[in-house]
């Protein structure tokens, strides 16, 4: 199982970049990882890396729980203030994943059974202060 290390936020925007390659250009990616872990830092450089948009244009979809890039290529996802799996529905995330695009969901973990069987997870661990460990699971 590919794992890196990163020693700053920046670092893990351009490791997102290079993730960005080895990614299906249609599925999902559960990005893992406690709060503050760097799941959005890792999103926007993998949304970068697809140039579907620069990296600072990238923020935390926390409140409208969706954000689109790259004119519907690129979706990413924030399912943590979402309370109850019925509300999942209204979101319309099944349709999501019909789609021709990549989709980064994060707190996916959350809803285990709403979430597609394949898919590819990339897990991030706060090892220090600034450090990072990000595993990715194909
Ligand atoms: N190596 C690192 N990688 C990513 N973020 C880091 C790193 N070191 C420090 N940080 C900080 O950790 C926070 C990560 O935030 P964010 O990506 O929004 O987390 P999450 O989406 O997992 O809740 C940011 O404040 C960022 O500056
Ligand atoms: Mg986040």
């Amino acid at each position: 199982m590919p794992t890196y290390r990163t020693a700053s936020e920046a670092e893990t925007i351009s490791l997102g970049e290079r993730l960005a390659r080895t990614l299906p250009a249609r599925g999902v990616v559960l990005l893992t990882g406690s709060l503050g872990a760097g799941k959005t830092m890792l999103a926007k450089g993998i949304v970068s890396g697809l140039g579907a948009a620069p990296a600072d244009e990238v923020s935390s979809p926390t409140f409208t729980l969706i954000h689109e890039y790259g004119g519907g290529r690129v979706y990413h996802v924030d399912l943590y203030r979402l309370e109850e799996a019925r509300e999942l529905a209204t979101l319309g995330l099944e349709e999501l994943f019909d789609r021709d695009a990549l989709v980064l969901i994060e707190w996916g973990e959350r809803f285990p059974q709403l979430m597609p069987a394949e898919r590819t997870e990339i897990r991030i661990r706060t090892v220090g202060d600034d450090e990072r460990e990000v595993e990715v699971t194909p």
